[in-house]
């Protein structure tokens, strides 16, 4: 059968590849089938140590065979296995993906709420270049490309149902293209600066280090450019390991990699990695009224935000035209909306004391 144009990865992409192995630029050899600009099957070069990689469906497979990668296509496959025995691998219910995250049930209720925020961090535009790291699916590459971005979706797994396989069934719906490339996340093989934004559901966690992986995706972005990851759990301060090691029996019992932090945690990794923290929350208090984080404190049983707080975070301009041009403008520079973030001081007390489902926002010096 012909491949269709979705199945492809952009040659525009080779310039920015790099050899996992020494990092050197990769050249196309052999490819066949080239359809214009895009190809779905051939050879990517490495000329300073002469390693190959190939393109396969579509799917650009840059990994070395080290014991880390051996150890991350157990994971792949853990994940699969996973699926299976769930009762979540094809059939009817893949059908689902196509709609995803924008599902009337329980998770997706909340994950689509995180991720209309990341949309509004985003603001996704015609010829945004984002990297996504650990696509899964690729139910957001699928989005965001959707929203005219230039997606590259990473991921260790080229599953047909859920690892990359799938990403390009969801893009090619949507009729729209996406590259992707099944390769480490930890060890991204692009070349340095290649991305305005880098987003991520879920990945962080799944990495080996949080330092790992955000120096890793710190490397591919353009100064000032931002990672964007929501759906990271944050956990209380006062989290027992063994509770830990209990609540996550089921999937390391699948050779699944967690790796779940605190605050603090996460802090320390994104400045060791280089990335400015702009914003570390749960994603229920973004843009949340400062009159609402009063009943939160209620219901989290914290202290509430302090009156000098609460007036420091109430909205200051007034509704009108002019006004809303100018939050247009200031945002399309990449500017949070004004009421993005609650109080700094509340919020650092609330996840240490009750943890949660991050939005982390940083951005690249
Ligand atoms: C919880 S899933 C999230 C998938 C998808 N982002 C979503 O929200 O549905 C975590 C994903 O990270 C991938 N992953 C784990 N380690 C990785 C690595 N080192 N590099 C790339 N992907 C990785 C896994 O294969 C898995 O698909
Ligand atoms: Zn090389």
């Amino acid at each position: 059968m012909r491949p269709t144009e979705s199945d492809h990865m952009r040659k525009s992409l080779i310039p920015i590849l790099r050899c996992p192995r020494c990092g050197g630029k990769l050249v196309l050899k052999g490819s066949r089938r080239g359809w214009a600009g895009w190809i779905s099957k051939g050879t990517l070069h490495c000329k300073q140590d002469g390693s190959n990689y190939m393109i396969r469906n579509g799917m650009a497979f840059l990994h070395d065979d080290s014991e880390r990668w051996q150890t991350l296509s157990r994971e792949a496959d853990g994940w699969v296995r996973l699926h299976r025995d769930r009762g979540m691998y094809g059939g009817p219910a893949a059908e689902i993906d196509f709609r995803l995250p924008y599902l009337n049930e329980a998770p997706w209720i909340e994950i689509a709420r995180a991720f209309d925020i990341a949309l509004d961090i985003i603001q996704p535009r015609r010829g945004l270049r984002v990297l996504e790291v650990g696509a899964g699916r690729g139910w957001a590459a699928a989005q965001l490309a959707k929203r005219g971005c230039n997606v590259t979706a990473v991921e260790i797994n080229a599953d047909m149902q859920i690892g990359l396989g799938r990403a390009l069934a969801l893009a090619k719906r949507a009729h729209v293209r996406i590259d992707p490339l099944v390769a480490d996340s930890e060890k991204l093989p692009l070349a340095a600066g290649s991305y305005d934004i880098v987003f991520a559901s879920a990945a962080i966690h799944h990495s080996s280090s949080f330092e790992a992986i955000l120096s890793s995706i710190a490397q591919v972005l353009r100064p000032g450019g931002r990672l964007v990851a929501i759906n990271e759990p944050c956990l209380p301060d006062n989290t027992k390991a063994e509770d830990l090691a209990a609540a996550l029996a089921e999937e390391t019992a699948y050779e699944i990699n967690e790796n779940h932090g605190t605050l603090n945690d996460y802090r320390q990794a994104l400045r060791r990695s280089g990335l400015r923290e702009l914003g570390l929350l749960p994603w229920q208090t973004y843009r949340l009224h400062p009159n609402c984080l009063v009943e939160w404190s209620e219901q989290l049983q914290i202290d509430p935000p302090s009156p000098q707080e609460l007036v420091a975070a109430a909205p200051r301009w007034r509704h009108n035209l002019f006004n809303s041009y100018r939050a247009w403008r200031a945002r399309r520079r990449g500017a949070l909306h004004p009421q993005a973030l609650p109080p700094a001081t509340w919020q650092e007390a609330m996840l240490r004391a009750c943890g949660g489902s991050l939005v982390i926002m940083a951005e690249k010096p």
